[in-house]
């Protein structure tokens, strides 16, 4: 029998955890969420991309001499990798109940947390910088960001937050409590800087507003000497030498040996055994590729791997040193040493600056980058082109090979023998007449794997431009790193002029090839690029020549930007808003910019998301068996492999539906459990049960599945050529579009596509379903927008009435339409799992899984004619959608009728005609997503607007407004447009990001940037506002009075971050006249308000505030006698009055949009309430040689109407913008011919980070612009 396991010590947020059954397969996410109980760190992906699960991790650097605080990803970190560290949570940090920490409270106030799914993990990176260094300067903060991601915020307001830490931050952030604010007392540290709180202040002293968004005064001080001390029983731990320790699990020995003998012993008796130090590399192969490495060594406490030795040469690394610390002792040597000798050092530091998030770095070693072997790694080009000199390791010796052509001699294979470890890597000094460069090209700046990634090594005979030694390395480009030596041989001896460019060119063409199938695509892309970063090279160089005073011209002025490392600048921004009218009620917190009412507690962590429920002493766990194929009759299922994992309970497969297998949220059309087909890659054939997660998901991946392939319809293009569409195709016409093109000048043809997009809600599915023993009860916990129907699509599956389900929904983790319809293929399966084991069972869908299963926004195909006139007004439109809806009807109609209600955008076309026709595909059904069509069809509008702006030669600003809309036109739907606002949106927006005088300095910008260029553009949006389904547009709220006089409130709609609740607090609080303190929202529910419509088109806060507004006024009649009768009493006085008088205090509220219907038909009839409008400007700049942009500016003018609350509007504005740039220059699915999606995480699917908002940003909501169709006068409640 093998030993027992050592003990495991470490602490968690100061408290000692003694582990006797350490499992070498748990994470310490898994650790914190199950066995502490400790859920505020979230799960957002499980492979280090997003850094929701992000944690502090402090240790005593042995080898360092010194404490470090790190933040770590939990989701990588293996438990048994904590041996001696302490843990800080969010927890840890500051609660509600106790006191907040500052870092806390400052994102909350700042509203920067909506779904707050994202909050514990950023304030955890913040929190950790602070400890490190508690006056950082904002590039710190924006680093320290790199690994953290948020799909709600647009980034904004927490930057904004947490520039009051900063040193340029300007604000005082509340330290000058005494006599208030600097930024109002006049005392602000740097009085010219020009953005975050100043303009916060600038508008709080404009006649916009009289009051900032938030007031940075309020802010609690940052006290260092508070934090929680290092545990001193680790302290002294550190001092004492370390021994062997092993930790067995199910199927893994951890072995951490505490000397390199030991370590070479280990090595000889296991050479399959992994080495493993951040876990980065052999976590994501475990988790994601299935692998399995029966022994892992721990060298992290080595000596030898952890040493720095500085030598005559350069740098020598040990293999373990993580690359923080490379970095930073790096830098140190740059700061120190004469600059040609750190030429080598400054590129590998360009090269971290953009390798992963920081959370990766300071656990990633550099070692595990070489001996990982990518072909896209960022060091191994760089340390290729420096023929860098590794040591290697065994029980037989050490040897010294040079890390050259030959290191890596396959795929992710080294020349390393099974038995020899890396020991060490010699970073050479560089020397003079020799310069270094290296860089990066990705999808985004920020955490992302390379599309190609070089080192550039050039030597120069003393003296002279004349090339000595040349060395070219690249990554992407082959199944290895590789030189390109030929192309360095022909260069060797010639002068660095422009012959030597083209030559250098012709050659990397002819030597860089990539056969049309490689793995990764982008073959055209990817060979220009080493071409274009070699030219950046070349120029590079060129200046450093010329500057070290070699004879050569230096790099013309319109070249030089060619040469520039990206520089980020700090972004700024501005808010504005209608302030309240003077004198109103300070208790009235209707329009005022109130923070989001869980905002606190999402930023403490103890907001409770449906996986933060805690687990039933009885409950099982969930793992889905989904479909390999896209379009298959399955032959057989075998679940004999599956069943012998421990902890296995059961299979279950379509036989163990008692009621209806067909399901949908419009037509029944698909299957809850795949019967004997799957129809994509995805599709949920069964679901294993077990004790765990990991039981369960280990034995799903066991059951093994057979198929019969038939040929799957994948592409819009393969749809339309086999005619696979569903019915019906919606037509919309207007006018006489074959007259209207008689009477044009001109008439243009032209096509797009666009792209789909992934929800990329931080938070998963997740369903946990307790049944509830009798009458054929279940409760189910999940997190959807739609409660209603996963109440009646889990009755119908379970095969029983629907007034024995119970659907409840505290809160989301964000939805954006993803969880409007598509939840419930997860809840039905969950709960049919639950009736058959009698048991609560809990599934939070991996997000791999998420990403295959629940599609997303609908890539739409636009074809288009368009008839115009010489001075661009467009006379006739023909345009015809094709959208990808996937192998289920879903939402698919009502998103093709909402992309041709907006076909025209904001123009008036007087003769317009559109069809849409709905593609039945073999790919996961595609669904609602923010937006619902309406911006696929706005784009086919503005792509033709485009065009005829080009082909008149007329400025697009000036043939957009001369198309504009004006009060009182026709839409092509014959609805009339009445309290039309975007005439002043346009002139507000011109003026507001400065167009004309921007316009013209781009211009200029161009004239004078050869390899950079900038555009700027003004775009309108209008966007109807109601569900296109009419019998949707009702709402319920149930609000109850408590004789103490709180108040309970429940409406139908959901909170995902939106801040809906909030919202329909302010509501009730006005309507009742009681303060917002007095009001609570528990959660939705169906048995409290029943048959509610999803949350979703925008309209929540219309409908629902209207069925509060109506269930409050109820109220206050009832208690109106006891108010005249006692109007000096308070509330508590009227409310017991009336109990004692026996009054119902409690009251339901409905509400139905009227005045709604509209029939294809006859094209009458009106669509929607109102109308929303905005229009924004942006200006972006494009690196010519790379494709790299930046958001240089936006301004946005939006018509929210009386905004209920302003910082949630414009929080939803600034969160959909930057949706809105992931979609259209960054998110890319991307799938194979046979329907297989190859981006399913953050690691290859890009949303949008921190990096990528503007460096201005700048948002008005228009003011004086009330909706007399909408609660107290708003508009736009949110925008789901
Ligand atoms: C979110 C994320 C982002 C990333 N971004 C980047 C990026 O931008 N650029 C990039 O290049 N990489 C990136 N990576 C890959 C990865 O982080 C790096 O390769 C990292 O350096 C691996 O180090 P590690 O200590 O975590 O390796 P581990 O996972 O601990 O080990 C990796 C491999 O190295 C072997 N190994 C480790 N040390 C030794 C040794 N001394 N001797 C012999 N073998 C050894 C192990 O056996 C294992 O096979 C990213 C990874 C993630 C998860
Ligand atoms: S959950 Fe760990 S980084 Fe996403
Ligand atoms: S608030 Fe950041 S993901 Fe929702």
């Amino acid at each position: 029998m093998d030993p027992p396991g050592d003990e495991l010590i470490f602490f968690v947020n100061g408290k000692r955890i003694l582990e006797r059954n350490a499992e070498p397969e748990m994470t310490l996410l898994t650790y914190l969420r199950r066995k502490l109980g400790l859920t505020g760190t979230k799960l957002g992906c499980a492979e280090g991309g997003c850094g929701a699960c992000t944690v502090m991790v402090s240790k005593f650097h042995r080898h360092h001499n010194r404490l470090v605080h790190h933040a770590v990803n939990a989701c990588l970190a293996p438990l048994c990798s904590l041996h001696h560290c302490a843990v800080t949570t969010v927890e840890g940090i500051g609660s509600i109940a106790s006191k907040l920490h500052p870092v806390q409270e400052r994102i909350a106030k700042a509203h920067g947390s909506q779904c707050g799914f994202c909050t514990p993990g950023i304030v955890m990176s913040m929190y950790s910088l602070l400890r490190n260094n508690p006056q950082p300067t904002m590039p710190d903060v924006e680093e320290a960001f790199q690994g953290n991601l948020c799909r709600c915020t647009g980034y904004r307001p927490i930057l904004e937050g947490y520039k009051t830490f900063t040193k340029e931050g300007g604000c005082c952030g509340g330290r000058g409590k005494a006599n208030g604010c600097c930024m109002t007392n006049g005392n602000a540290t740097n009085p010219d800087f020009t953005n975050g709180h100043k303009e916060d202040h600038i508008n709080g002293n404009s006649t916009m507003s009289d009051q900032p968004l938030y007031d940075p005064s309020e802010f609690m001080p940052l006290d260092p000497t508070q934090e929680v001390i290092f545990p001193p029983e680790l302290m002294s731990m550190s001092k004492e030498p370390l021994g062997e320790v092993r930790f067995r699990g199910e199927r893994l020995l951890w072995i951490q040996p505490s000397s390199l003998t030991e370590l070479l012993d280990l090595k000889a008796c296991y050479p399959d055994a992994k080495l493993v130090v951040g876990n980065t590399e052999v976590g994501i192969e475990m988790k994601f590729k299935n692998l399995l490495y029966p022994v892992i060594l721990a060298p992290a406490y080595i000596p030898q791997l952890n040493s720095i030795q500085h030598t005559k040469d350069g740098i020598v690394f040990g293999a373990s040193c993580t690359l923080t610390v490379m970095g930073d002792v790096l830098r140190t040597a740059v700061a120190t040493l004469p600059p040609h000798q750190t030429e080598l050092f400054k590129a590998i530091l360009e090269q971290l600056r953009w390798f992963a998030g920081l959370q990766i770095r300071n656990v990633a070693a550099v070692g595990g980058n070489i001996m990982t072997a990518s072909p896209i790694s960022d060091l191994n080009p760089v340390f290729m082109a420096a023929a860098c000199r590794l040591t290697l390791a065994s029980k037989g010796g050490t040897r010294v090979v040079e890390m050259d052509g030959q290191f890596f001699p396959g795929y992710r294979k080294t020349i390393l023998k099974p038995e020899e470890i890396l020991l060490s890597v010699e970073i050479p000094y560089t020397k003079k007449g020799q310069y270094f460069s290296a860089f990066k090209q990705s999808p985004r700046r920020e955490d992302d794997i390379s599309i190609v990634t070089c080192g550039m090594n050039v030597l120069f005979e003393e003296g002279s431009n004349v090339v000595k030694d040349l060395q070219l390395s690249y990554g992407g480009m082959a199944p290895t790193t590789v030189l390109a030596s030929g192309t360095s041989k022909k260069l060797l001896g010639r002068p660095w002029n422009e012959s030597l460019l083209e030559d250098a060119c012709v050659s990397l063409a002819e030597e860089m090839t990539l056969a049309p199938s490689v793995p990764g695509g982008m073959v055209t892309y990817r060979r220009t690029l080493t071409i274009s970063l070699f030219f950046k090279f070349y120029l590079t160089v060129q200046h450093k020549l010329a500057q070290d005073g070699v004879n050569v011209e230096d790099v013309r002025p319109d070249y030089s930007s060619a040469t520039e490392i990206f520089h980020a600048e700090t972004p700024s921004s501005v808010q504005l808003y209608q302030a309240v009218p003077p004198g109103q009620n300070t208790d009235d917190v209707v329009g005022r910019p109130i923070m989001h009412l869980s905002a606190l507690k999402q930023a403490t962590g103890e907001a409770i998301y449906c996986d933060d429920i805690p687990c039933y002493e009885n409950e099982l766990h969930l793992a889905l068996v989904t479909s390999a194929k896209a379009y298959a009759r399955i032959k057989s299922i075998d679940t004999a492999e599956a069943s012998a994992v421990p902890g296995f309970v059961t299979f279950v497969s379509f036989k163990d539906i008692r009621g209806s297998n067909m399901t949908g949220p419009a037509v029944y059309d698909e299957t809850v459990l795949a019967e004997d087909t799957v129809t994509c890659v995805g599709h949920i054939v069964g679901a294993v049960v077990a004790d765990t997660q990991a039981h369960a998901q280990r034995a799903a991946k066991a059951v093994k599945i057979s198929y019969e392939e038939m040929k799957p319809v994948v592409t819009i293009q393969d749809a339309i050529e086999s005619q696979s569409f569903y019915q019906p195709v919606r037509t919309i016409k207007k006018g006489d579009v074959a007259q209207g093109f008689k009477e044009s000048d001109h008439i243009l043809q032209g096509e797009i596509h666009i792209g789909g997009q992934e929800h990329f809600y931080l938070e998963t599915n997740c369903t946990l379903a307790v049944p509830r023993g009798e009458d054929g009860e279940m409760e189910l916990f999940a997190s959807t927008q739609s409660a209603s129907k996963t109440q009646a699509l889990v009755a119908k599956a379970m095969g029983v009435p629907a007034n024995r389900v119970v659907c409840r929904v505290k809160r989301m983790g964000g939805g954006f339409g993803g969880k409007e319809s598509r939840s419930t293929v997860l809840s039905t399966v969950v709960a049919v799992a639950a009736q058959k084991v009698k048991r609560p069972v809990r599934c939070m869908l991996d997000r791999d899984e998420d990403m295959l299963v629940t599609g997303g926004r609908h890539p739409f195909f636009g074809r288009y004619k368009v008839g115009y006139m010489n001075s661009g007004k467009v006379k006739a439109v023909e345009v015809t959608f094709y959208s990808n809806a996937g192998n289920s009807m879903d939402l698919s109609l009502s998103i093709m009728e909402r992309a041709l209600f907006h076909m025209e955008n904001s123009y008036n076309i007087p003769h317009m005609c559109g069809t849409g026709y709905l593609c039945k595909t073999n790919l996961p059904s595609n669904t609602a997503f923010r937006g619902f069509g309406g911006p696929q069809g706005m784009m086919v509008a503005e792509s033709w607007m485009s065009d005829v702006a080009l082909a008149c030669g007329v400025p697009s600003e000036e043939v957009r407004r001369l198309n504009l809309y004006k009060q009182g036109d026709l839409t092509p739907f014959n609805q009339c447009l009445q309290q039309f606002t975007i005439d002043r949106c346009w002139q507000e927006c011109l003026e507001f990001s400065n167009y004309h005088q921007r316009k013209a300095a781009v211009d200029e910008f161009n004239r004078q940037h050869r390899w950079t260029k900038r555009g700027i553009c003004m775009i309108p949006t209008k966007f109807g506002i109601s569900f296109t389904a009419v019998f949707l547009n009702q709402a319920g709220a149930l609000v109850h009075i408590y004789t103490d006089g709180s108040v309970l409130l429940t409406h139908g709609g959901t909170e995902m971050g939106q801040g809906l609740h909030t919202k329909m607090v302010q509501v009730a609080s006005r309507t009742l006249g009681i303060p917002s303190s007095k009001i609570h929202i528990t959660e939705t529910s169906t048995n409290t308000v029943p048959n509610t419509s999803p949350t979703a088109a925008s309209a929540s806060s219309d409908l629902n505030g209207m069925a509060v507004y109506n269930a409050c006024s109820t109220l206050l009649q009832r208690l109106e006698p006891y108010k005249v009768k006692n109007p000096t009493g308070s509330w508590e006085d009227w409310v017991r009055a009336a109990y004692f008088d026996r009054v119902n205090l409690s009251a339901n509220g409905f509400y139905k949009t009227p005045d709604l219907g509209y029939d294809f038909d006859t094209n009458s009839g009106r669509p929607f309430n109102y109308f929303s409008y905005g229009v924004a400007c942006s200006e972006v700049e494009i690196d010519c040689l790379t494709g790299s942009h930046k958001n240089v500016h936006t301004s946005i003018v939006m018509d929210v109407g009386k905004s209920l609350n302003p910082a949630l509007d414009i929080g939803q504005v600034e969160g959909a913008f930057m949706q809105g740039v992931g979609l259209f220059t960054l998110e890319e699915l991307r799938y194979s011919p046979q329907g297989y999606l190859f981006t399913r995480g953050p690691g290859m699917y890009k949303i949008p980070a921190f990096g990528d908002i503007p460096t201005e940003l700048k948002v008005s909501l228009l003011r004086d612009a009330p909706n007399e169709r909408a609660i107290f006068s708003s508009k736009v409640g949110e925008v789901e």
